[in-house]
This record gives C-alpha cells, structure tokens and sequence, in this order.
C-alpha cells in the first residue's frame, strides 16, 4: 500500500497531454492503480488521475456513489445503482448530442476551491481495463461529468479552465457558508 503525493495546479506535469499506456496488464501499470486505489481511499474523492500523481500516463480512476447518481439522474425514474471503483486506461469520450449542463466541481488538485463547470450531459465512452478488456459504456449525469472531469487530466485541462463563468468560484468553506444562508440556516 503506497499513498501517493498529489500534484498541485502549477505543476508541470498537470499542463501535459499523458502518454498512452503501451501494455495495460504491465504489472508496473497495475502497481500505478493500486496506489492510485490507496491514495483515492486515503484523501477521499470521486476520482483521480495518474498526472495528479505525478505520473504522466493516461489511466484514471473513479467510483460513483449511488446517492450521487439518484440525485442527478431523475430522467429515468428509478435511481440507478452506483459506478463501483473503475480503472479507466486510454480512455476516449465521445459526447451524445451538444446539451452541455452546469455543476459544482472541485479538484484535489485544486485544493479547498469549487466552481461551476458545463460538461456534456450524456457520453460514451471507451477503455481498456487492467486485464485488457475493453470497456465501453454510456454515462449521464454525475458519472458523465466525472469520467470527464478525470479523463480532462490526461490533456493537461484543470476545471477551472472550462468555466465560464469564474464568480462562482470560491473556496468550499465560503460556498457552504453562504449555502446555509440561502437555507436559511
Ligand atoms: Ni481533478
């Protein structure tokens, strides 16, 4: 079990397009996600990528937890279950139709900050697993915006970079503050 050190915005390798996995069953590749595995556990998250990690190689992983999804995801009407732990490698998206929607991200990258980020409502995307099987699936909502968010870290992008509209960010502390204001709290 290894906790690995998280790169900062500012560091070059978070502004670099990550070099393709040449072997995904690379034991190596697999040591990589397991630490990666260990590290998400230890600082908690939806997801991470390997650059964040200071390893410039196009892997991700994220999990989705079911509450997340049911609360986004009303379009079908029965909540669908969560995304357990995924290791994505040499992930591609492909966006379904142009509707873009907002949602609060943050980064662990980008430590104590949040801010909206439009990203594409429904997409496909397609990867290689760790045993060399390809993975293929269709993603809305939360899990949409994650899968992107991380994949996002493989091309150099960090969330604030796709904001358009940068007064709402602001640090998580003052966000929640004024969230109990609005509630009334
Ligand atoms: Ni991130």
């Amino acid at each position: 079990m290894a906790i690995l050190k998280i790169a900062r915005m500012g560091h070059p390798v978070l502004k670099r397009i990550a070099d393709p996995v040449q072997d995904p069953t690379d034991p190596e590749i697999h040591k990589l996600i397991n630490d990666m595995v260990d590290t998400l556990a230890d600082i908690g998250g939806a997801g991470l990528a390997a650059p964040q990690v200071h390893v410039p190689l196009r892997v991700v992983i994220f999990h989705v937890p079911g509450a997340r999804l049911a609360a986004e995801d009303q379009v079908e009407g029965t909540p669908p279950p969560g995304i357990p732990l995924t290791a994505l490698i040499n992930p591609e998206i492909t966006p379904l139709g142009d509707e873009m929607v907002d949602g609060l991200e943050a980064c662990l990258s980008v430590p104590g900050l949040a801010g909206t980020v439009p990203r594409y409502s429904r997409i496909r995307y397609r990867a290689l697993a760790p045993n060399g099987s390809v993975i293929e699936r269709e993603a809305t909502g939360f899990h949409a915006r994650v899968v992107q968010h991380e994949c996002d870290h493989l091309d150099g992008i960090l969330y604030p970079m796709r904001m358009r509209d940068m007064t709402s960010l602001g640090f998580v502390e003052e966000l929640r503050r004024y969230e109990d204001k609005e509630a009334g709290d």
